[in-house]
């Protein structure tokens, strides 16, 4: 048989690793400066580990910001990943491609609601659920006559996203000062004050955007009566509301959404979801009622990449091992374990204010800074994050077994006992007369 010639030739990959130390000076000197990060260089993972340059293996409790729901290289979706990387990574919306529409289907019966929309990541759902609320009311306005609606509510604490419509929603002022003026229309509302949401809604809001649990803000659930309300007004007033479940949906509180804890009746318009949903390659996606969905017609929204072949066959992978590995219940039962360890935690260090979160979306609130405790984790091979400066945050992937839960509440209780003598010694430093009046009572210290 005559060679084929239309097939490149076997050559080794020219994206060769340096060493660590040159991976680190070429981010420094050739990135943009936007991460604070540690010198370790991480090359690759298996199930909840995460291996360093070194060799060195780590629990992973972080799983790449709540994305590595399945761990690393989980066999399944790496079968999956390579078989469509063969066929074809990329086709365009312009054409069918063979698991968009089963995809969308399956986000459909997860979330109760109709018609899925695929983005890249999660600010770009987060722009498409905004933009689709603004394309409702307008449809609406220009069928009665009228001027549409074009207020947004979103909360105090929230975090949307980087884009300009995601921040304009996003409540931190660090991370929208440097870029004002953001899209005007958006009012913040007291978390979980359903006073000041009265106060504020009325018939000139076209959506209201809630993070169920805020992820971002220090893992702060929304409360039922908040919800229900917001529910009742979004109703009144013919408004979206938005659910944003980046980080919280997909399984992570041991339901597929943490709106389901509400009930049947009290769904959202509207839920944006990315994170996890590929199993860490690029998809997010905005899934809607139909009465919402029907505001977009040919035209109105796109995208290039989103909702590829490749992204959109991991997905539909990702969520068939959910189903059949049965791990929402994994998440809950771990949950309640890793929930119970950290109290009892909290118990004996009495800088740590508060355990809040359900599933596999957990924060500790510590009355003191948690730079020193991500670091000395790190020390001690774990990873975890803080946010807010105090709150740290635990995000691990869906599949840890009771075994990592104990290995991680061992190595935390070290680096809470280790980090507190060190904040105890520098408090020492800086102020002994202080310190030596009040004792080491982190906590009363440092309470803010
Ligand atoms: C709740 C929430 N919304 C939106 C986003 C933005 O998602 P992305 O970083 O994929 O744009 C995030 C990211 O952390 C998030 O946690």
């Amino acid at each position: 048989m005559a060679p084929r010639t239309d097939m490149p030739k076997k050559k080794s990959s020219v994206a060769k690793r340096g060493s660590p130390a040159k991976i680190v000076a070429d981010s420094t000197r050739y990135l943009m400066n936007t991460y604070r990060r540690p010198s370790v260089v991480f090359t690759h993972g298996r199930g909840c580990r995460l291996y360093d340059s070194q060799g060195r293996a780590y629990l992973d409790f972080l799983a790449g910001i709540a994305v590595n729901a399945l761990g690393y290289a989980h066999p399944r979706m790496v079968r999956v990943i390579r078989r469509e990387a063969g066929r074809a990574t990329h086709i365009s919306n312009l054409f069918h491609n063979p698991y968009q529409g089963s995809l969308a289907r399956k986000l459909a019966e997860w979330s109760g609601l109709d018609r899925v929309f695929f983005s890249n990541s999660g600010a770009e759902a987060m722009e498409g659920a905004l933009k689709l609320a603004r394309a409702y009311a307008h449809a609406k306005a220009g069928a009665g006559g009228g001027a549409p609606k074009t207020r947004i509510l979103a909360l105090e604490n929230s975090f949307h996203g980087r884009t300009f419509g995601a921040l304009s929603i996003t409540y931190t002022p660090k991370y929208r000062a440097p870029f004002e003026p953001l899209v005007p229309g958006v009012e913040f509302v007291r978390v979980n004050d359903v006073a000041d949401l009265e106060s504020k809604f009325d018939a000139s809001v076209c959506a209201v955007v809630i993070e169920p649990i805020q992820g971002e803000g220090g893992i702060f659930p929304i409360s039922e009566a908040f919800w229900k309300r917001a529910r009742e007004l979004a109703t009144k007033y013919d408004a979206a509301l938005i659910a944003d479940e980046i980080q919280s949906g997909l399984g992570r509180t041991g339901r597929y959404f943490a709106y389901q804890r509400f009930g049947e009746d009290s769904l959202p318009d509207v839920v944006t979801v990315a994170k996890p949903l590929a199993g860490g390659l690029p998809l997010g996606a905005f899934i809607a009622s139909e009465q919402f969905a029907s505001a977009f017609t040919p035209g109105m929204h796109g995208s290039t990449f989103g909702g590829g072949p490749l992204v959109c066959a991991a997905a539909l992978e990702f969520l068939t091992i959910v189903e059949e590995d049965e791990l929402l219940a994994n998440v809950r039962a771990r949950g309640i374990e890793l929930r119970a360890g950290l109290e009892e935690l909290a118990t004996r260090f009495d800088f740590i204010r508060e355990v809040r979160g359900e599933g596999l979306i957990l924060g500790i609130d510590l009355a003191i800074e948690g730079a020193a405790f991500v670091q000395e984790a790190l020390q001690r091979s774990l990873l975890i994050n803080c946010t807010h400066d105090h709150i740290l945050r635990l995000l691990p992937p869906f599949i840890i077994r009771r075994a990592d839960v104990t290995e991680f509440l061992r190595k935390l209780e070290a680096v809470l006992a280790t980090a507190q003598k060190s904040a105890a010694k520098a408090r020492t430093a800086a102020h002994p007369t202080h310190a030596a009046s009040h004792g080491t009572s982190l906590a009363s210290a440092a309470a803010r």
